[in-house]
């Protein structure tokens, strides 16, 4: 779906980006983008020749996203992606595929380091599972397959959801009725997965961090019916055709990351870490202490934890 820009967007754009006027305005934070842009540019250079070179060597080709990206054709026209469409690509797939995997990973540590019997089960199951650090790979080796260790991840994904807000969508000429609401074209409608995945209607005491609710199991209570309703109500990736289409690696580069680490180190949080005590948010909000805050940019902003590693 193509939100429409108003005209004065685009005079807005040319004003900021073709004249001295964004440097002017936007100081530090325009330069930083132009120096993240041309990194993106380098970087999408690198690959294009790496790509040209493996084609013309008729080696066989790293099958990444550049990949396809740059060999895809337009079956109509037989036209490829222009230069700044994939120079467009390249900084999406940076800013998308490092800063919500980095709140997760950092999200995880926090939930862990917090919920003790938690972080023993986990490393428990990783440490029984490998024989050492170099055989935990993703494929072939079992890793995304661990049930804890998907629970675990899945646990902190619903508890703190990197894209929290609400991921506007617009309705479409026939308008949207929504339970008894009709909402008509134009209007802007989403839903926050932050706020979904504290439902008690799917997620029963939401604001404990318990992957145990993602296991059925008779013992604990823990049904085949309550997994399905939490996993219905479950979406930070959203869903459908504009989905994250970096899911599947978010999960390889979370699994990978943990359970590296846990089975090298023991963790801890450092002494006097106030992560969690309302460090970006500050207790005002009386928001919980044993959750992972984050600031919504779109992407999310993040402060600590801070923790400790020791070789076991
Ligand atoms: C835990 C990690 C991640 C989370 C929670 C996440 C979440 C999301 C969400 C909610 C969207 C939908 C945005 C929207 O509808 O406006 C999205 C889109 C996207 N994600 Fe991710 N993402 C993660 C990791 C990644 C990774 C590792 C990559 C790639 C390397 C990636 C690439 C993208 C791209 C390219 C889109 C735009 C898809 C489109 O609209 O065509 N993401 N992601």
């Amino acid at each position: 779906m193509q939100l429409g820009y108003h005209p004065f967007t685009h005079i807005l754009r040319w004003l900021l980006f073709k004249t001295r006027l964004g440097r002017l305005l936007g100081g530090k934070a325009f330069r930083e983008n132009k120096r993240f842009r041309a990194f993106c540019s380098q970087a999408l250079r690198e690959r294009r020749e790496a790509e040209e070179l493996a084609q013309k060597s008729k080696a066989a080709p790293s099958k990444d996203f550049f990949h396809y990206l740059l060999n895809c054709r337009d079956p109509a026209t037989g036209l490829g992606y222009a230069k700044g469409e994939l120079e467009s690509e390249s900084v999406l797939l940076v800013v998308a595929g490092s800063d919500a995997a980095s709140a997760a990973l950092a999200g995880s540590f926090f939930y862990l380091i917090r919920n003790k019997e938690a972080l023993k089960k986990l490393t428990s199951e990783i440490r029984s599972t490998f024989s050492s650090a170099d055989d935990i790979r993703y494929s072939n080796s079992g890793l995304g397959a661990l049930p804890y260790l998907r629970a675990c991840i899945d646990e902190t994904l619903r508890m703190t959801p990197p894209t929290p807000g609400h991921l506007p969508r617009e309705v479409l000429a026939d308008g949207l009725i929504v339970e008894d609401s009709f909402f008509p074209r134009g209007t802007i409608v989403g839903v926050s997965a932050y706020a979904l995945h504290h439902n008690e209607q799917y997620f029963p005491d939401p604001f404990k961090f318990y992957p145990e609710r993602w296991l059925v199991d008779s013992d604990s209570g823990v049904t085949p019916e309550s997994v399905a309703a939490a996993q219905s109500a479950f979406c930070p990736f959203s869903v459908g055709t504009r989905g994250c289409i970096g899911k599947q690696m978010a999960y390889m580069e979370l699994s990978l990351a943990l359970a590296k680490v846990l089975w090298l180190y023991d963790i801890r949080a450092k002494p006097g870490d106030k992560t969690g005590e309302g460090s970006l948010e500050k207790q005002s909000t009386g928001r919980h202490n044993d959750e992972f805050h984050l600031t919504d940019v779109f992407v999310a902003k993040t402060e600590g934890p801070v923790i400790e590693l020791r070789v076991r």
